[in-house]
């Protein structure tokens, strides 16, 4: 059977960075989520026994290191259905890779719903968000609806994300601003290994509990300056992070500054506005959705032209849109 899911990548309030189990991506932290609704990747899946090996084609590419990985995933699948069969699969984001974009988030999400449906497999949410998170660990927030939190867990069963609040919760828009073309240069992968003897790592982690609790209670209460500055400061504690880790990391590009510099002086002058950053150079902004025209007016003022707008977005979920 021929199966197609549709997922959204997501954006990290409160960030993953650093695992306590390597093989399982087992997370130190619990991390806090909102997933995108214009950064997602649509993904088909067909097993079929006339297939020797995997027929894997990514954005129009049949090779390369994504390949490998998107074959150690259906080998999870396979394992859970008790079948051998390979299978051909057809992913395509509909945004820029190339642009260092989080499309592994949305990627695993979209094989993990479409390869287990294809297998014939029929799974929970959770469980979904479990092996979602094998493939790589933020994508077992793109499974579930809207507003998300990653539960960290201690062992395969019990580390997986809920949702906390639907899409329509709360009406903001988060706009993503790219701020370089290049490929990532240090894997999140790598970066998350190298933390690990950071000596400011371990503060981090002392207060990282606090910082979800109060993360909830903005959320709930949408306090959304409150929230906002919690964003803010958490992405730059995570860039922290990387710069002092050894060898330091540095994600940011001459445009990243220029954007978050930005942020600030239209947050003096006019409403309020945060950013955060991932392992990468782009931008991520958020305002409630009042605010959206004026801040893109002044993106624009300010000649910055390559952005994706975003709504809170459901989470992965099945299409009959298949792409072959
Ligand atoms: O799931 P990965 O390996 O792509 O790691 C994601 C890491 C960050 O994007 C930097 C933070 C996060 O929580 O999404």
């Amino acid at each position: 059977m021929k199966t197609t899911a549709i997922a959204p990548s997501n954006i990290a309030f409160i960030k993953y960075w650093g695992k306590k189990d390597e093989e399982l991506r087992l997370p130190a932290n619990g991390s806090i989520s909102v997933n995108l609704s214009n950064l997602t990747t649509t993904t088909t899946v067909e097993f079929n026994k006339n297939l020797k090996v995997d027929d894997i084609t990514i954005n129009g590419k049949k090779d390369g290191k994504k390949t490998d990985r998107a074959i150690q995933h259906l080998n999870r699948i396979r394992a859970s259905a008790r079948i051998s069969t390979k299978a051909k699969v057809v992913s395509r984001n509909n945004f820029p890779t190339a642009g260092g974009l989080a499309s592994s988030a949305s990627g695993f999400a979209a094989l993990s719903v479409a390869g287990t449906k294809a297998a014939g497999l029929s799974l929970h949410k959770k469980e979904l968000s479990i092996l979602a998170r094998q493939g790589s660990g933020s994508a077992c927030r793109s499974i579930p609806d809207g507003f998300v939190e990653w539960l960290d867990g201690d062992t395969n069963e019990t580390s997986y994300a809920v949702s906390l609040y639907p899409p329509s919760f709360w009406d903001l828009s988060i706009v993503v601003v790219l701020a370089g073309s290049e490929e990532k240069s240090v894997l999140t992968s790598e970066g998350m290994q190298l933390v690990k003897s950071n000596s400011f790592y371990p503060v981090r982690l002392s207060h990282i509990g606090e910082k979800i609790r109060k993360m909830k209670q903005y959320m709930k209460e949408k306090d959304f300056e409150k929230l906002g500055s919690l964003v803010e400061a958490e992405a730059l504690e995570l860039h922290s992070m990387v710069m002092t880790s050894t060898p330091p990391i540095i994600y940011w590009q001459p445009l990243t500054i220029k954007v978050v510099r930005l942020v600030q002086e239209i947050r003096r002058k006019y409403f309020p506005v945060y950013f955060t950053i991932d392992s990468g150079p782009h931008v991520c902004i958020i305002c409630e959705k009042k605010n959206q025209d004026l801040l893109i007016q002044k993106l624009r003022q300010y000649n910055i032209q390559d952005f994706i707008i975003n709504r809170p977005s459901l989470g992965t979920r099945l299409t009959k849109n298949h792409l072959f």
